[in-house]
């Protein structure tokens, strides 16, 4: 049995050479990061951007992979410093070799497993300690040897992160919900780590797919939102990936930790990945200054 770790690795392989699919998603995950850095910018163009007129930017990318979903080589002259982060080291050492030297030195490559719960995953891995797995999954400790970034982008992994799960567990699993809630739950905590204060912190994440939504590919742009929410009413949305409770779970955890001043949706948009057409949303969080300890 494939690890998991491994599963994700043959999945990269598979798409390495699929960057013209990912053409259109592209085009809106750089629109997001853009909005996310856009506002504190006071030079545009070809210079990496000022931030608050003396300090240089950075980006962390979640999930980056082979880079398909982003542009690594405007993202360097958008951004100091740019920090990915995969399971999958091979997949990102391919993406950063596509930026031409030089510009590409801003890139840092961060071989890691975000979940922290890849190793007891695997069906032969799993042991069958249903509370211990969920307890690991919560509390697993993620550590990354960079500051925080003032933007951070987890872009449609936290999907793979749950697949994982149900690949372990089984998609009966009584416990399945509770297992995803642990896994959102620290994925959201990461990403309010992994931001500096004032920075934003960006969840790009899938939540239906045609596989049970066959009229997704087909809607007219100016219905996909009405429809969206009517799936979503009707329970049609994977295990744990509502995007309103993110929202809501996402605030109430920020709550006992780093403040969020609020949070933007922007979409749905279609991803098509080959035969499967994917719904995905953008939650923006905006961080608020870190209140200082009394
Ligand atoms: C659907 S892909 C996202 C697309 C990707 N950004 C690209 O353009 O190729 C999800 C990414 O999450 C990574 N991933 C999955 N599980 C992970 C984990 N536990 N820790 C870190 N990365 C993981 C996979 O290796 C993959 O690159």
């Amino acid at each position: 049995m494939e690890s998991a770790a491994a599963a994700q690795q043959t999945r990269n392989a598979q798409t390495r050479h699929a960057r013209d699919e990912y053409g259109p998603h592209r085009q809106l995950v750089m629109k997001v990061i853009s909005h996310a850095q856009r506002h504190d910018v006071q030079h545009l163009g070809t210079q990496p951007q000022m931030r608050g007129g003396n300090r240089l930017q950075s980006l962390c990318l979640l999930g980056v992979g082979n880079g398909n979903d982003v542009e690594l080589n405007e993202l360097v002259t958008w951004f100091e410093r740019v920090e990915l982060v995969d399971i999958d080291g091979t997949a990102m050492h391919w993406a950063r070799v596509q930026v031409p030297e030089g510009p590409r030195n801003r890139l840092h490559i961060h071989p890691t497993d975000v979940s922290g719960i890849f190793s007891c995953l695997g069906r032969s891995a799993y042991s069958g300690d249903a509370d211990q797995l969920i307890r690991r999954a919560h509390d697993a400790e993620v550590t990354l040897p960079f500051q925080p970034c003032d933007v951070v982008v987890s872009s449609c992994m936290l999907t793979q992160l749950i697949d994982a799960a149900v690949d372990a567990v089984g998609i009966d699993a009584l416990f399945l919900d509770d297992l995803a809630s642990a896994i959102v739950d620290r994925h959201l905590r990461l990403l309010l780590e992994l931001t500096a204060d004032e920075g934003r912190a960006v969840l790009i994440t899938d939540f239906v797919s045609s596989d049970t939504f066959p009229d997704l590919p087909d809607l007219p742009q100016h219905e996909l939102r009405r429809a969206v929410a009517r799936q979503l009413e009707t329970g049609n949305f994977f295990v744990g990936m509502h995007p309103g409770t993110l929202k809501r779970r996402w605030l109430a955890l920020a709550a006992h930790r780093r403040p969020i001043n609020k949070i933007e949706l922007r979409g749905p948009w279609r991803w098509q990945l080959g035969s499967r057409t994917l719904a995905v949303v953008a939650l923006t969080a905006q961080l608020a200054d870190m209140p200082t300890p009394k």
